[in-house]
């Protein structure tokens, strides 16, 4: 039998139909009780609203996988448990197979009107299989499926994301590798404070995105709990085996009060979270591009791929990529407000509120992914200008430090340093000159703990010096590739 009586299910369950009257909360109906509607063509209108309101189909059907795996595992279930039939098990196991197979086909007749991906998928079964459909949902609510399949999803998202992540630092580092003598101004307030190498600077993202990493994998933890057998709030009156289900889905556990489990988001706040500090570590990091990119600066050039022209400016390639990847900072945090604030005033348990946790996941969720991938091209296909980098360098103040930090050598304190060598850094900069202007004599007049080896400080004793744990000499930023790498091994990488 192909075509299921799928009217005779109650109202705003599979089919759509029998369901005007609670549909239209009154308005369109003779209930005594009302005096109708002032206007009934604008009441109407409202009644169409009302159910478009409600349907969340265009974006839950993503879950289509999810939510037919979870059928999936909770037919094999109830038939274990003897709840239903074998057969009839296998009949509703089968035809879940020729939906998926539809959907992914192309050849699905979508219903919106039936409100979301739950009721699509059983409602299309009660057509293929007959009325068998019907005993699917024993045991199970829309609020325990929904969020399984929303666990579900996330669980892979949130591994991808991972993925995605260490792809991006595996460029970084080879990246890093490749300048491991490309000499570059550090900033601090974006004025050019001590010379790094441009190895060291790359892999402080290398670090952002490896504790980018770590929140993701916890948040996929937080996801990694089943709620299926806590039916729409209180548990089931049946003798299910919730274990076998989180078994058969790859859940690593089941949720322990079910009042918590149908009502709890956390997982999608921690991925969201999780998103809106990464994003702006990838903005940060896009900032850069952009800064680095610009006539001023000339530090890299992106790659073709990464830049457009001007309708307007024939000499224009603009750093778009970077400037969106900056720009989309703003909707993943938007994301995680929205979240949260949809989840501050709900009472316990489920609220239809609650079907507003999908849609800014799911953008959230696709808008990482995204810049993750742009920016791993970005990074790899960045041509980095290591003389112009270099001169940036010397022609500063740069070594300031450097040499304050030469007469605390020679037993002067360092505040004492301080005041000579920002009154020599005063003059030079008054002359437009830079430390590797000065000569020994204008040393020596500054202070008579001068010597002439003060001559040989330049950028590169000043970052050979830095030969600390984490500091920027080519010793130390040589370790963290070998370690950074050995992390991404550690990783599956
Ligand atoms: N589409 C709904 C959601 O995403 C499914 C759960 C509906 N449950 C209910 N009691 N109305 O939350």
């Amino acid at each position: 039998m192909l075509t299921g009586p799928s009217s005779r299910l109650p109202c705003n369950y599979a089919s759509g139909r029998g369901c005007e009257r609670e549909k239209l909360s009154g308005a369109m109906t003779n209930d005594p009780q009302t005096s109708g509607p002032a206007n009934p063509a604008a009441s109407a209108r409202g009644a169409e609203l009302a159910s478009d309101y409600t349907v969340s189909l265009h974006y839950d059907q993503r879950l289509y996988k999810q939510d037919i795996a979870g059928s999936i595992a909770h037919a094999h279930m109830l038939s274990k448990q003897g709840i239903i039939g074998e057969d009839d098990a296998d009949q509703i196991i089968v035809g879940l197979g020729k939906v998926k197979a539809e959907i992914e086909s192309g050849d699905f007749p979508w219903k919106p009107e039936l409100e979301d991906i739950h009721m699509n998928v059983e409602s299309r079964l009660f057509e293929l299989i007959g009325d068998v459909a019907g005993k699917l949902h024993t045991a199970r609510s829309r609020n325990d499926q929904v969020s399984t399949d929303t666990r579900l999803y996330m669980k892979q998202a949130a591994g991808d994301t991972v993925m995605a992540l260490r792809t991006l630092q595996e460029a970084v580092v080879a990246v890093a590798e490749a300048n491991l003598e490309t000499v570059v101004p550090g900033y601090t307030h974006l004025q050019r404070a001590q010379p790094v190498l441009l190895a060291h600077h790359l892999l402080a993202y290398f670090e952002m995105f490896d504790r980018d990493a770590t929140r993701f994998a916890a948040a996929r933890a937080s996801a990694d709990v089943m709620t299926l057998g806590n039916g729409a709030m209180a548990g089931v009156p049946y003798p299910i085996d919730r274990e076998f289900v989180a078994k058969e889905l790859g859940f690593s556990a089941v949720t322990t009060n079910s009042m918590d489990g149908v009502s709890d988001r956390d997982f999608a706040l921690e991925y969201l979270s999780a998103a809106a500090i990464s994003a702006m570590h990838l903005s940060r990091l896009a900032e850069e591009f952009v800064v680095w990119s610009s006539e001023e600066f000339k530090f890299l050039a992106l790659g073709a791929d990464y830049t457009t022209g001007s309708s307007i400016m024939p000499q224009k390639r603009n750093p778009d990529f970077a400037e969106l990847a900056r720009g989309k900072t703003g909707r993943v945090y938007g994301n995680l407000f929205a979240m949260l604030t949809t989840l501050k005033g709900l009472p316990l348990t489920y609220n239809r509120d609650l079907q507003e946790d999908k849609e800014g996941l799911f953008d959230s969720v696709d808008t990482l992914l995204a810049t993750l991938d742009v920016t791993t091209g970005m990074i790899s296909g960045a041509n980095f200008n290591a003389d112009r980098m270099r001169q940036a360098a010397e022609s500063s103040y740069v070594l300031a430090t450097d040499i304050a930090d030469y007469l605390v050598g020679k037993g002067m304190p360092f505040r004492e340093a301080h005041v000579i060598v920002s009154e020599l850094s005063d003059k030079l900069i008054d002359g437009n000159r830079y430390f590797k202007d000065l000569s020994f004599e204008e040393y020596e007049a500054a202070s008579s703990l001068f010597g002439r080896d003060v001559m040989e400080i330049g950028v590169d004793s000043s970052i050979a010096s830095r030969d600390v744990l984490g500091g920027t000499a080519p010793g130390r930023v040589k370790s963290a590739i070998v370690e950074a790498k050995a992390r991404l091994q550690e990783a599956g990488k």
